[in-house]
């Protein structure tokens, strides 16, 4: 039987991302356990919402490091010796760079609220608000050495509406985020991920493709 797999979270902020895993995780809908949520920032939400679901929350701030790439062995030290197999940035605002991702090749996603490889970077939701496109969206993606450059696993598009605003067009993108990254993180534990070059082919169970891709894009097919 294949063990469980332990999931590590990092998040430097409220969590929302974080809470809809813990909550996957409790339902028996994520196929995957939370091991460990690390916060760069002390006083992050994200840490309550971990200790609250009964989960291991550590506050590991760059700062006690001489250089990003012991802050970024610490990081790894903590992950492994928790058994992590699968990285999940939630809202988490430092890049991680080679020593991090070489530690955990393939094993690092991340969420972005845009569809990708539009509106890379900060405030991606007012970034497309304010270009003007109709339809905005969310992202998960492995991660790269680049900002929001690696390899797609799922999206959601969301429409802009005419009363929209950067901030209405943002809570309802959080809402597809919430759909989103609990089954990018069962899709993977169930070993139904697969990169081909830079695309993710998906081994979905059957009848779940078309019912997923009709509910997040708006389209029959
Ligand atoms: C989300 O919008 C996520 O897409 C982005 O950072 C935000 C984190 O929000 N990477 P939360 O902390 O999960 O509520």
């Amino acid at each position: 039987m294949r063990s469980v797999l332990r999931v590590g979270v990092l998040a430097s902020g409220r969590g929302t991302n974080l809470q809809a895993i813990l909550d996957a995780a409790a339902s028996g809908s994520l196929g995957a356990e939370v091991a460990v949520v690390v916060s760069n920032r002390r006083g992050a939400q994200a840490l309550d919402r971990a200790r609250a679901a009964g989960v291991e929350a550590l506050h590991l701030g760059p700062g006690a490091y001489p250089s990003r790439e012991d802050y970024e062995r610490a990081l790894v030290g903590v992950l492994r010796a928790r058994g992590v197999g699968l990285v999940a940035l939630a809202g988490f605002m430092l890049i991680l760079g080679p020593t991090f991702l070489d530690a955990f090749p393939g094993r690092v996603m991340n969420i972005h609220p845009a569809l990708l490889p539009a509106f890379p970077g900060v405030e991606a939701q007012k970034q497309a608000w304010e270009y003007g496109v109709k339809v905005a969206g969310c992202t998960v993606h492995f991660v790269d050495e680049g900002t929001d450059t690696g390899p797609v696993i799922l999206q959601a598009a969301v429409p802009v509406l005419e009363a929209d605003t950067a901030e209405t067009l943002a809570a309802r993108i959080l809402e597809q985020e919430h759909r989103l990254y609990p089954l990018s993180i069962r899709l993977f534990a169930e070993g139904r991920l697969r990169l081909e070059g830079r695309r993710v082919r998906i081994d979905w169970p059957p009848g779940e493709e078309r019912s997923v891709a009709a509910a997040w894009s708006g389209l029959r097919c």
